[in-house]
């Protein structure tokens, strides 16, 4: 089963407050981008990325991957103005004949190498799509205007990260036509496509 990782990395980092987009803050030595390219790299399962990078980032993403020596980059291209435009880009980069395609925020560079062979599990098993996910300590109230206007059962809440892993024609289907969305399995979840946690 062909697998490829898109990484994006073009987001502004407005939250954060940096003066340059956060996949390009110095963790190290190194900017952030390097972490999450190394994990992805060194991951058996991966055959090869997709680095999506901000405007004029496109250069130091790609020296980023010389640097640690990332030999499965395959392209690095320009992210647009949402994270689904982003993800677009970078989908359009994987060659039709890929099985499986892995979406990773770059924004989350400690990736446990047991994450990615989990969700390949999940997929052979006959999901759509396949995301890591954690039970919410928290209790979570929805607010509206300052007033609580519910508690919500938190036994039913899961937070969910990436890498998500998805059937790579049905997450091509997925992002044809898509609005804005936080992650690419509300995208398959909007269209009746099966993700497990
Ligand atoms: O901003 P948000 O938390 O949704 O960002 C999640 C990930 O999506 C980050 O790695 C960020 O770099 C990426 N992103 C992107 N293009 C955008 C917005 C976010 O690649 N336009």
């Amino acid at each position: 089963m062909s697998a490829w990782a898109v990484l994006v990395a073009a987001g502004r980092g407005e939250r954060l407050g940096d003066d340059r987009p956060k996949a390009f803050v110095r963790l190290g030595d190194l900017p952030l981008l390097a972490e999450p390219l190394r994990r992805l790299d060194d991951c058996e399962w991966v055959d090869a990325i997709v680095v999506v990078a901000p405007p004029e980032w496109e250069e130091p993403a790609i020296l980023c991957a010389e640097e640690i020596g990332a030999s499965k980059v395959s392209a690095c291209v320009t992210g647009g103005e949402t994270r689904v435009d982003s993800v677009r880009v970078g989908v359009a980069e994987v060659p039709e004949d890929a099985a499986v395609v892995l979406v990773h925020d770059a924004a989350r560079p400690v990736l446990p190498a047991d994450v990615i062979p989990r969700l390949l599990e999940a997929l052979s098993g006959g999901w759509d799509g396949a995301v890591p996910g954690l039970p919410l300590a928290d209790t979570v109230k929805r607010v509206r205007d300052g007033a609580v206007v519910e508690t919500l059962d938190r036994d039913e809440l899961w937070a969910v990260q990436t890498p998500q892993a998805f059937v790579a024609p049905v997450l091509r289907s997925a992002l044809d036509g898509a609005g804005d969305a936080t992650d690419c399995a509300s995208l398959m979840e909007a269209r009746g496509g099966r993700v497990t946690v």
